[in-house]
């Protein structure tokens, strides 16, 4: 069963309070209900990860126990060489996942240290665009479904 670890970066525990009119009103929680939901639909096996702080994302992407990544880095997308340099040493493709449209907002979030290594990128879908990783995850690596 293909292993999916969601990496969820820093201030996405507020989702649903913060900033909605950009990032919308699902909670981290609820997108992550809805994930395990159709993981478990796909057949895919399926952890969480969140935090506000870089060494603890690239900490958790040391322990490798996960095939695949669906990445929301967050700020860090902008910033993180060391996020970068981790998921290049830990060898698993990831998907790269933004609520929002980045390209599309501040000249700064342009700048992007995980892109061009990214397998996929999905942004501007909001909370479905996890899903859409998922299910691209399935298609790809395998899941019931
Ligand atoms: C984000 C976009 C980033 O620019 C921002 O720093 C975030 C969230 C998104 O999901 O749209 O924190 O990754």
């Amino acid at each position: 069963m293909t292993r999916v670890l969601v990496l969820q970066g820093p201030n996405l525990n507020l989702l649903g309070t913060r900033e909605p009119e950009i990032y919308g009103h699902d909670t981290l929680e609820s997108i992550h209900a809805g994930l395990a939901a159709r993981a478990a639909q796909l057949g895919v096996d399926i952890a969480f990860f969140q935090s506000n702080h870089e060494g603890a994302l690239i900490d958790r992407l040391h322990e490798r126990d996960f095939d695949v990544v669906i990445l929301n880095a967050a700020g860090y997308t902008h910033t993180s060489v060391a996020l970068r340099d981790a998921l290049l040493a830990v060898h698993r493709p990831f998907w790269e996942v933004h609520l929002s449209d980045p390209w599309a907002r501040d000249e700064f979030r342009r700048v992007n240290f995980l892109h061009d290594i990214a397998t996929a990128t999905i942004a501007g879908h909001g909370a479905r665009g996890y899903t859409e990783a998922l299910e691209q995850i399935a298609a790809r690596f395998g899941g019931r479904a």
